[in-house]
């Protein structure tokens, strides 16, 4: 075997331990559109593009054509006056509210001068990434819990949260957890009474509902079309089915989106005119997705959309007539929330897995239910799984698993873990001293449920620290 082989076997061999992200068993973290010409397309792209660098837009103009093409088809979808919109090409969900961040903060410090301490103000249900950047960009934030019937925010609570500090309201449509809309019309209203910043987070939800509009199903109103709205950020490696690295962060005009960039010209080297958060930038992604854009087109979108509508519907027909699985809320997209007040999900989760299924467990906390995600794409083989659920639930319902949920409640003092006791908890629940996690998580995602969130933060904190650690033994035939 010669080099390049044995490279490429070792890679081969090590994606072994990994579930396959096409074929429609992982219903949660890929999206596989089912057409491999389109995949294709998008690879040879990608590869003509890898050793381009999007740092300077100047050295390689096509790059900065691309995205300026890929910006005004995807504003397309979300405005009835297009042109007026600006935005950016990212490399992901994250990334882009991340800039939406802080545009809306250094916006902020320039119009409200006197807020020295901004706030933002979002749902339980909006993305992590909202934490994140507040937590990078200095921001404090303000949590609103949803309604527990509709995973929807309220925005009289919203409103009410609202101070002088209060720099940007957040709405998702739809969440990811729930997969519902907030009310951005409301939202909307409240942005333009108090003059303050609404990003609408369509990160998962934007490019499905815009096609679901198209075909003329029911969708509620959350873009540009409603005044309010200042930024929308929409991930096109989702469904948008464009490798991954896709994303962009659309602004109401190009005088909002100019506080995302940053520029240094105090130093010794080049002029740094950043639009993102990544200075060099691979060209790849980009061409990839625009290769992706054009090859599925508005047509091919439409037919996915379609496949993804009718099976929501099927799902949805499905667990109506299941005793022990329900679906929380009413989704409006593809992402469903499915709950049990009969069976332990954590335990349906694994063996889900043991039979070549991966469905999404979210813990939740002592207010938010367990339950657990799926992400409908168009190659979900919606039968098979059907079986493989009715498979999981009878195996859960005759060899249940022990609860660790009495061991935890004794450890427990004031709903606080004494830090000592949580070595001996994970160990308990199978995570082994050199942080790798067991095959079987139900006891893991059980102790998720139970622990104040503080204490599960520093818990995965030790665990990927452990987890990260460099290692020169890793296959056999490569140097
Ligand atoms: C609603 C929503 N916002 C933001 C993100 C973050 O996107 P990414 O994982 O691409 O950073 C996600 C990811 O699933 C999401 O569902």
């Amino acid at each position: 075997m010669n080099k390049r082989e044995s490279i490429l076997q070792a890679l081969s061999e090590l994606q072994q331990e990994d579930l396959n992200p096409k074929g429609g068993n992982v219903w949660a973290y890929v999206y596989d559109s089912g057409l491999p010409e389109a995949e294709k397309v998008a690879k040879e792209a990608h590869n003509m593009f890898m050793n381009h660098n999007g740092l300077d837009f100047t050295v390689f103009p096509s790059l900065l054509r691309l995205e300026n093409n890929i910006v005004a088809e995807i504003a397309e979808l979300f405005s009835d006056d297009p042109a007026s919109i600006a935005g950016t090409f990212t490399s992901g969900g994250t990334e882009s509210i991340i800039l939406a961040v802080k545009a809306a903060r250094d916006y902020a410090s320039e119009h409200n001068p006197t807020i020295t301490t901004p706030e933002i103000i979002l749902p339980t249900t909006a993305h992590a990434a909202f934490h994140k950047a507040a937590h990078y960009l200095g921001i404090n934030t303000v949590i609103i819990p949803v309604n527990n019937t509709t995973f929807k925010v309220d925005s009289n609570e919203m409103e009410k949260a609202i101070t002088p500090n209060t720099i940007m309201l957040i709405g998702s449509s739809v969440n990811y957890s729930h997969g519902v809309s907030d009310p951005i019309p409301e939202l909307s209203l409240l942005a333009e009474k108090y003059g303050i910043w609404l990003h609408v987070d369509a990160c998962i939800g934007g490019f499905l509902l815009a096609y679901y509009k198209k075909l003329g199903h029911p969708v509620i109103d959350f873009d540009f079309n409603l005044p309010g709205v200042s930024s929308l950020s929409v991930d096109l490696h989702k469904y948008a089915f464009t490798p991954k690295g896709a994303s962009v962060i659309l602004y109401r005009d190009k005088q909002l989106r100019k506080y995302q960039y940053y520029t240094c010209t105090n130093w010794s080297g080049y002029p740094v005119v950043n639009t993102t958060i990544q200075s060099t930038k691979a060209g790849g992604p980009l061409a990839a997705c625009w290769a992706t854009l054009k090859y599925i087109g508005d047509d091919g979108y439409k037919k996915l959309a379609e496949t993804i509508w009718q099976a929501k519907q099927e799902i949805t027909q499905y667990f109506m007539m299941l005793d022990d699985l329900y679906i929380l809320g009413e989704p409006e997209a593809s992402l469903l929330a499915i709950g049990s007040d009969t069976i332990d999900i954590f335990q349906l989760a694994d063996e889900m897995k043991k039979s070549g299924w991966y469905i999404q467990v979210q813990p939740g906390d002592s207010i938010t239910q367990p339950s657990i995600h799926l992400t409908i794409t168009p190659v979900n083989r919606i039968d098979d799984f059907f079986q493989g659920l009715n498979k999981g639930i009878n195996q859960v319902k005759s060899h249940p698993r022990e609860s660790l949920k009495n061991d935890v409640i004794s450890l427990l003092k004031d709903n606080d873990v004494p830090s000592e006791m949580l070595p001996t908890l994970l160990h308990a629940a199978g995570v082994k001293a050199d942080g790798s996690l067991p095959s079987e998580m139900a006891s893991i995602n059980e102790l998720l449920h139970l622990l104040p969130h503080e204490v599960t933060s520093e818990a995965f904190l030790y665990i990927t620290n452990q987890l990260f650690t460099p290692t020169k033994s890793f296959t056999k035939g490569v140097e």
